[in-house]
C-alpha cells in the first residue's frame, strides 16, 4: 500500500450559489471537515472575503481556481492567495515548468504562512481519449505531468484516486488530493474517473475533495461523518 505522508482529510467542495448557504453549510460541517474547497462558481459569486471567513471559522481553505496563465499573472495570484489566507490552492500542471516554478517562488516569498501548491494534471471528468489534442491515456499522461511537479515546486498533484498508486510510487514525497470521490450508491453526474473513499484512500490519496455527494445529502452532516469513518478504516 503506498504510504501516506499524514492521516488523510477530507476536504468539502463548497460549490453553492450563494455565500450565506456556503456559510450555513461550513457551519453543519464544522468539526467534521477540517478543509473547505471554494472554487470558481462560489468564489464568483462570494468574494475573497468568503475565505477570511472560513480560516476563522477554523477551517484550512482550499482555494480551487486551476490557475493557468502566463508566469507573471500566476505568480500574482498566487500572492494574492496567500494574502487571503489561503493554505492550499490549484494551478495546472499543463501550465508548464516556467508557470509553475514562478508560482512556487511566488508562494516561498510570502510573509505569513506558505500556501500548499497542487498541480492538476488530468480532470476527473475526463473519459479515455476525451482530452482534446492528446493521444496519452488519462493515467499516463497524469503520470508524465506528476513526474515533473515536484521538481518545478510543487507540493502535490490533483488526479483520479485510479493514478494516485503509481503516482506515489513514482514520485516519493508527492502528494495527491483526489476528486471524483463518490461513496457507494453515489450518481457519478459528469464526472468519469470516479472512485469510493475507501478506494482511494488503499490507493494512496492524502486528500479526498467531495462536493454533491455531500452538499446535495439530505443530511450532509451524517453523509460527512460516514465518508470521514470510511476513510478512517480503510487507512490501515
Ligand atoms: O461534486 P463533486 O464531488 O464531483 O465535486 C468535485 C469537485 O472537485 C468540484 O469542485 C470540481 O471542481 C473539483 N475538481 C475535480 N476534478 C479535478 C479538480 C477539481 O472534480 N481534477
Amino acid at each position: 500500500m503506498p504510504t501516506q505522508q499524514h492521516r488523510p482529510q477530507l476536504a468539502v467542495a463548497l460549490d453553492l450559489p450563494e455565500k450565506q448557504l456556503a456559510l450555513a453549510l461550513a457551519r453543519q460541517l464544522r468539526g467534521t471537515v477540517p478543509w473547505c474547497k471554494v472554487g470558481m462558481e462560489l468564489f464568483t459569486y462570494a468574494g475573497p472575503g468568503l475565505l477570511e471567513e472560513l480560516s476563522a471559522m477554523g477551517f484550512s481553505v482550499f482555494l480551487d481556481l486551476k490557475f493557468y496563465d502566463i508566469p507573471n499573472t500566476v505568480a500574482q495570484a498566487v500572492k494574492a492567495a496567500a494574502a487571503a489566507g489561503v493554505n492550499m490552492l490549484t494551478l495546472h500542471c499543463q501550465g508548464g515548468e516556467r508557470m509553475c516554478r514562478a508560482a512556487a517562488e511566488a508562494a516561498a516569498g510570502v510573509s505569513g504562512q506558505r500556501p500548499l501548491l497542487f498541480g492538476v494534471t488530468v480532470l476527473t471528468s475526463f473519459a479515455p481519449g476525451e482530452m482534446p489534442g492528446i493521444e496519452a491515456s488519462p493515467a499516463d499522461f497524469a503520470l508524465a505531468l506528476a513526474r515533473q511537479a515536484g521538481p518545478w515546486g510543487l507540493d502535490g498533484v490533483v488526479c483520479s484516486g485510479h493514478e494516485a498508486t503509481a503516482i506515489k510510487a513514482s514520485c516519493p514525497g508527492l502528494r495527491c488530493l483526489c476528486p471524483g470521490i463518490r461513496p457507494a450508491g453515489s450518481a457519478a453526474g459528469d464526472q468519469r474517473r470516479v472512485m469510493t473513499p475507501a478506494l482511494a484512500i488503499a490507493a494512496g490519496a492524502d486528500y479526498l475533495v467531495v462536493g454533491r455527494p455531500i452538499t446535495a445529502a439530505p443530511d450532509p452532516l451524517a453523509m460527512a461523518r460516514q465518508i470521514t469513518e470510511e476513510m478512517a478504516s480503510a487507512h490501515t
